[in-house]
This record gives C-alpha cells, sequence and structure tokens, in this order.
C-alpha cells in the first residue's frame, strides 16, 4: 500500500527517485508524486494513473539537478484519484514537502485545528495535515530545528506511518519516521535512501537499516541519527539485502506474475533445502532455534493470515491434524484481532506472510504477543516487520515476489506447512515410514510442478475458450478445498470476473442454484480419498448443465469424459497435492486475465503488501 522513496547524497535525486518508485509500483499505483530541493526552492510533479503517466511529464528529469529529494507512488485511502491527491503534500508556503505511507486516524481533528488557525488545505488527503503540523511547530518553537518540529508533529498524530520529509531552507537534511508502516534506511557511500521496500534502493546498495515504530531518522549526505519520537538515540544494526536486481526483474517473462508461477518448483526447492534428514524421517528449521521445542509441545495451534496466505494456512491445518494430531484453528487476522479470541495454555501462534508487513497479520501477531502466546512466523521477506517481532520463524527462501498476484508464495508456503507437519508428528505418533515417506514426495513436487507447467499452452487454449464467461465455481473437498478458494481469488483479482471457491459438498445447501449453462465449475478431482464425491458433485452440476473444467490425475479417463474440458496434474500425496493443484488454476487466472486485456500485474484497486487495516 503505497511506496515512500527518499534520497539525500551527491547524485542527481530525481532519476534515482523515478527509478524506485518504478520498482516499487506493485505498492500503489493510483497516482505518484515527486519533490526535489533546488536551491532553496523545491520542485514538485504529480500525475495520476502508473508511473509511466509521471514520467512522461517529467522528460527534463536531467534538468533538475537538486540531489535530495522524495517521491511517493499511492493506494488511495482518503481522498479520490486526483493529482491534488497525490503526494508529495506541502505545507501553506510550498517549504516543507511530506510523503506519507500509512493512515492519520485523527485527521479530522487535526485538520479542524489547523483550519481554526488559518492553515489553507489544498487535498482532500490525511497525510497533508502532516505538513501543516510541521509548520505550525515551527511557528511555535522557532528556537528548534526541523527533526524536532518533525518529532512534535508527530506526537500528535494517531493512526499509521511511514514518512519522509524535505523542507526548501533545510537543503542538506532528509527526515523519515516509521510508525506500523514499513521503512527501511539504506546506506551508500555519501548518500541515503529512504524506502517502503528494498527492491527501490537495490540498484545503488544492499546494506540497509530497519527502521522500528516509533523512530526518526535524520539524514545528510555523510551523517545519520536515529532516535526516537523523545530524541533518544537508538543503536542500529546493519543488514545485508539478500536479493540481487536481477531477480527483482521480469527476466524473459511478458509479467511478474508468469514469471513467478514458473519459478515456482526452484521456490519450493529453496524452501525446503536443508531442511529434511532424510535419515530419521525428520524435518528441521533452524530459525525456530529453542522454540522448535514449544512447538513440538504446543497444544493447539493459532494459525493467522489474510487472502492467499490465509488459504495456505487451511492447507497446514488439514496436514497438521490429519498427520501430528495437534488441533489447529485457523483464522482470518482482521477477525482474529477483533474478536477477542480464547487463548489457552499450550497454544502457539503461527502467522503466515510472504511480505511480512500486513498490518492486519501484525495486529493479530501483536494481540497474541500481548497475550502471552509465543508467536512463529512463515515469512518471505526477510527483515519484515512481522518477520522481527516473531519470537521465532521460518522464511520461505523464495527471492522476490513482485506480482500482485501472490504465486509462488503459497505453494511455498503449503510446502513449508507440510515440513512443519513432519516435524510435529514425529515428535508424535508419525512413524518413520510415514515421514520418510512424506519427506520423499515433498523433494518430488518442483518435478511435478516443471510438468504441470508444460501445460501452460493448453491451459491458455482453456482460458480463450471460457472467456465470455462472467462467472465461475471452483470446487474441492479437503485439501482441495482451500485451493479452490484460492483458485477463485486468482480469477477474480486479475481478471475481474465473478468467482467463488466452495467445498463442493456445500454446493446442495445454495450455491448449485446458480448452476446453469452460462455458469462454468473448475472442478478439483484428484485421485484421492475424495474422488467418489467429487465425481458425484459433477454429475449435479452437469444435471443442470453447467460446463465442467476439472483439474484430474493424470490417467483418469473416467473424470475426462465427464467433464467438458481436463487438464491433467501428475499424482502425488494427498496431502501435498495442493502445492501441484494450484499451478493450473493459477495459469488459468493469468492466461484469462491476460486474454481480457487485464493488466495482470497491477490490478485495478488492488497493491501488493496491504500496510493498512
Ligand atoms: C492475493 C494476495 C493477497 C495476499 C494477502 C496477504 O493474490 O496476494 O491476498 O496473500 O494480502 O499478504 P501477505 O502474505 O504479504 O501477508
Amino acid at each position: 500500500m503505497c511506496g515512500i522513496i527518499g534520497y539525500i547524497g551527491n547524485k542527481k535525486a530525481l532519476p534515482i527517485i523515478l527509478d524506485g518508485l518504478r520498482r516499487m509500483e506493485y505498492r500503489g499505483y493510483d497516482s505518484a508524486g515527486i519533490a526535489v530541493l533546488e536551491r532553496e526552492s523545491v520542485f514538485s510533479q504529480k500525475s495520476v494513473g502508473q508511473i509511466g503517466r509521471l514520467q512522461e511529464k517529467l522528460h527534463d528529469a536531467d534538468t533538475h539537478g537538486g540531489t535530495i529529494g522524495i517521491g511517493h507512488t499511492r493506494w488511495a485511502t482518503h481522498g479520490g484519484v486526483t493529482v491534488e491527491n497525490a503526494h508529495p503534500h506541502t505545507d501553506c508556503t510550498g517549504a516543507i514537502w511530506v510523503v506519507h505511507n500509512g493512515i492519520i486516524e485523527n485527521e479530522r481533528e487535526l485538520k479542524d485545528e489547523l483550519q481554526s488557525l488559518g492553515h489553507v488545505f489544498r487535498s482532500e488527503t490525511d497525510t497533508e495535515t502532516l505538513p501543516h503540523l510541521i509548520e505550525e511547530m515551527e511557528k511555535k518553537y522557532p528556537e528548534e530545528n526541523l527533526a524536532g518540529h518533525v518529532r512534535r508533529a508527530l506526537l500528535r498524530i494517531k493512526g499509521t506511518y511511514g514518512i519522509a520529509v524535505i523542507h526548501a531552507s533545510h537543503p542538506d537534511m532528509l527526515i523519515a519516521a516509521r510508525n506500523f508502516s514499513p521503512l527501511l534506511l539504506g546506506i551508500g557511500t555519501g548518500e541515503y535512501f529512504i524506502a517502503s521496500d528494498a527492491s527501490a534502493i537495490l540498484a545503488y546498495t544492499d546494506r540497509v537499516i530497519y527502521l522500528d515504530d516509533g523512530e526518526l531518522a535524520i539524514l545528510t549526505p555523510n551523517t545519520r541519527e536515529i532516535t526516537n519520537l523523545q530524541n533518544v538515540p537508538s543503536k542500529k544494526d546493519t543488514h545485508t539485502i539478500e536479493w540481487s536486481l536481477e531477480d527483482a526483474g521480469k527476466k524473459e517473462y511478458p509479467h511478474f506474475m508468469l514469471k513467478e508461477i514458473f519459478e515456482e518448483p526452484a521456490a519450493i526447492e529453496n524452501s525446503i533445502r536443508g531442511r529434511i534428514i532424510a535419515d530419521t524421517g525428520q524435518a528441521k528449521f533452524g530459525g525456530l532455534s529453542e522454540h522448535g521445542k514449544v512447538m513440538q509441545e504446543t497444544k493447539r495451534i493459532l494459525i493467522v493470515a489474510c487472502g492467499t496466505a490465509y488459504f495456505a494456512g487451511r492447507v497446514g491445518e488439514y496436514l497438521i491434524e490429519e498427520y501430528a494430531g495437534i488441533p489447529v484453528e485457523v483464522d482470518i487476522a482482521s477477525e482474529f484481532r477483533y474478536r477477542k479470541p480464547v487463548f489457552r495454555q499450550g497454544d502457539v501462534c503461527l502467522v503466515i506472510s510472504q511480505s511480512g508487513e500486513t498490518a492486519d497479520t501484525l495486529a493479530a501477531l501483536r494481540e497474541a504477543k500481548a497475550k502471552g502466546i509465543p508467536v512463529i512466523g512463515i515469512v518471505n521477506v526477510v527483515g519484515s516487520t512481522i518477520a522481527r517481532e516473531t519470537d521465532a520463524g521460518i522464511y520461505q527462501h523464495i527471492g522476490p515476489e513482485m506480482g500482485v498476484a501472490s504465486t509462488k508464495a503459497f505453494t511455498s508456503q503449503v510446502a513449508i506447512l507440510a515440513l512443519l507437519t513432519v516435524l510435529l508428528g514425529r515428535s508424535r505418533e508419525m512413524s518413520f515410514d510415514t515421514g520418510r515417506r512424506m519427506l520423499q514426495e515433498i523433494e518430488k513436487i518442483p518435478e511435478h510442478m516443471r510438468h504441470t507447467l508444460l501445460q501452460s499452452t493448453h491451459i491458455r487454449h482453456i482460458a480463450k475458450k471460457y472467456q465470455p464467461y462472467r462467472n465461475f465455481l471452483f470446487l474441492g473437498r479437503k485439501y482441495q478445498m482451500p485451493v479452490a478458494c484460492e483458485g477463485a481469488l486468482k480469477l477474480k483479482e486479475i481478471s475481474y470476473v465473478h468467482a467463488e471457491g466452495y467445498g463442493a459438498g456445500e454446493l446442495k445447501h445454495g450455491s448449485i442454484a446458480m448452476i446453469d449453462k452460462d455458469f462454468p465449475s473448475i472442478c478439483i478431482v484428484l485421485r484421492d480419498s475424495m474422488r467418489e464425491k467429487m465425481i458425484s458433485n459433477i454429475q449435479e452440476i452437469k444435471a443442470r448443465n453447467g460446463p465442467i473444467i476439472a483439474i484430474a490425475t493424470e490417467g483418469d479417463s473416467e473424470v475426462a469424459s465427464i467433464a467438458d474440458d481436463v487438464i491433467f496434474i501428475p499424482e502425488t500425496l494427498e496431502a501435498l497435492s495442493p502445492m501441484i493443484s494450484a499451478v493450473p488454476l493459477q495459469l488459468f487466472a493469468y492466461h484469462f486475465g491476460v486474454l481480457a486485456g487485464c493488466d495482470v500485474d497491477k490490478p485495478r484497486n488492488l497493491a501488493k503488501s496491504v500496510t493498512v487495516e
């Protein structure tokens, strides 16, 4: 949700800011803007639409020599998508410029107060209160410096923020601060960068400092000072980003989404590497350290996540309950944090998040910790807030996921949950043979995925045939139920057609009423414990003239004969099959969206990394 960037150093700021915004565009792409300090005045430009539109307006970027600047790519929260509402925002004098990611919750009351003091607002955003507040602090406390004014302004704010601030009268200073919205500081030689996300600055440096909530960074080209809002200095460690710039690029693929689907076999290999002990039929996770024991002794696991990560958690529920015999509850993070969950001695909370920045998941994590429950994370982005705040964690090691629609993160999360199931199961009733068998089958998953990916062209043909349809049901049972829901989520988010995911057993309890010749169902019907029941459900749909696309096990001619179209996938253990069956659904959604002319990497109204509630 929104990406912010700031630069202070010895190079022209504008090209660096524009490059960073382009790389962070997946965080929000309603509008964008920049502000650059130029000899005691500020040059600013904004545009609605994607960064390309802003770049067109800045065709003379080279003429702007300022070496300090800020930029923003927006996912609208307060106020429509207009140039006026695009960031950066400024005060009445046009000297103070701010970019902001987050939400100022007491905006109304602050705005009333500032307007009564004579401040004139030009936008409908909550953010604009900030430059005016800083201006007010400047008037009230002329003896203090810019950092003091920003601190005082932030102490008045309720809500979340990652901000960067420049001031026309302080041409050697960039200020950044964070509360509940991600922000990191990149360290160059004679230069510093501020960004919501490492991908924005990887071209220039891989050395970063992660700011924590309530921290403020005061930067000049050669110095940095990090304090809290009470001006107490914070001691910070420097980290090195693991990803390369190439990892964060599209390579030869037309879209990030397709690249990331094709990266899934390698992603699984990276997620399981070094975590399998074949001799003992056991799994291990270095990141769990002493919490491995807490995990093994747990009496109940509460899995909390959002969106795709939630559906991975649902697969985890089936896996852990069936193979480790531990009760599992899976919750949507935004519900968990508000519904007053009942915690018990022996509970462990497992949060799952690709970005490690999802606001609801983070809030749920904090709620569980506040109640004294150990929290373990499955996270992809190293150094992200969730990764840092959990008691222990398991990294996914799948490289950056840039496509807004999550793909490789889902299958990797399921792979990790399967290994975790072996770890938990083996310290309980799971036999050596079962543990070893599961691990052997997990190791074969990447090969099965490669085989499945060969069907991309066949899936494209099916997606083409079904283009005229505007409604789809995705159906599965048991392990395939969450996969069906994930398949529906993929289709609706990137092609804007109506899709619903269901446990096929629920069909008769209402949704079968919608079935007719114009309402196709995508049914996951594998050679597993649910096959006969799924075939009955397919027959029920056919009896009502509903078209059927089946995801079936290779060689299942009976399913092929009853479905209108079929996509075959290789056979594996039922409990591991979600990692394979998800792939054709991701490809179907991808091809459907592309054929429909949608921007699949940047679907409308969405943004990667949902850092607001
Ligand atoms: C859907 C999608 C979202 C995310 C959700 C959680 O394709 O990407 O539903 O899965 O916003 O994000 P993370 O995993 O970053 O917490």
